[in-house]
């Protein structure tokens, strides 16, 4: 198969978006390890003040993170899918959330301009086209030394990491999305991870793109050396 890319991607999330969130409620530990990645950032509680963009929030399991550890801050939410995005809205938390549906190539388009002081992108960049370009366009809403929180599947690079990412998606992630009939999204999901950078290239990527204080740190359990979260500031002199 190849990759979902574009519109493709985004039929295959409007359709995945009625199963997605029991799907993430079976992965031990998916919240907190989102709620752990959005600690690291390092943002002073509770975000007064403090503008948050979440790019990829799907049904808000991100959105909701940075909710629970910065709750006084103000968060837009932005995603493609507008059946991923429903659901996020509807969510008991959701008031005072902004919701943009739009394509984070063309955040400017749908009046996402920033600044912001930080932003969070959970399992979002292995599935753009062209990670460089967002992610230049990413350092240009933030503000000087504005921070950058990245979760993401992003494999250590040793071969037991990647022979423990196919068991579970072949063993446990593939056969139930087959049932909702998502098989193709998920069968994505595997290999996307399976091509996409290692952490060490990811975090080169970053520092390539006019980030600096990168740091790529592992998450515990099944996804130490499968999942790890990248913090990194805006370089002040980056543009
Ligand atoms: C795996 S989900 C992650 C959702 C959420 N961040 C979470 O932690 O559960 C990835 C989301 O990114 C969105 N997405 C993928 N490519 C996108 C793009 N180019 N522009 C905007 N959203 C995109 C999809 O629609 C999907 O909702």
């Amino acid at each position: 198969m190849t990759l979902l890319r574009d519109e493709d991607l985004t039929a295959a999330f409007d359709h995945a978006a009625r199963g997605y969130d029991a799907l993430v409620a079976a992965n031990p530990g998916y919240h907190a390890h989102l709620r752990r990645s959005v600690r690291r950032l390092g943002l002073p509680g509770p975000g007064a003040g403090l503008r948050l963009l979440d790019l990829g929030c799907g049904t808000g399991a991100s959105t909701a993170a940075l909710r629970a550890v910065l709750p006084a801050a103000h968060i837009t939410a932005v995603d493609a899918s507008a059946g991923m995005l429903r659901r996020a809205a509807a969510k008991p938390w959701a008031g005072g959330v902004t919701f943009v549906r739009a394509p984070v190539e063309r955040l400017a388009e749908a009046g996402v301009t920033g600044p912001f002081d930080a932003v969070f992108a959970a399992y979002l960049l292995r599935n753009v086209s062209d990670p460089d370009a967002v992610l230049t366009a990413v350092r240009d809403l933030l503000v000087p030394g504005g921070r950058l929180g990245v979760h993401e599947y992003t494999l250590s690079g040793r071969r037991v990491d990647r022979a423990a990412w196919s068991l579970v998606c072949r063993g446990l992630v593939q056969p139930a999305a087959c049932v909702l009939g998502d098989g193709g999204l998920y069968r994505h999901l595997w290999r996307s991870v399976v091509e996409f950078d290692t952490a060490d290239r990811f975090a080169a990527r970053l520092r390539a793109a006019g980030f600096e204080h990168v740091r790529a740190l592992p998450l515990p359990g099944w996804q130490t050396g499968i999942t790890h979260t990248f913090v990194a500031r805006r370089a002040e002199s980056a543009r």
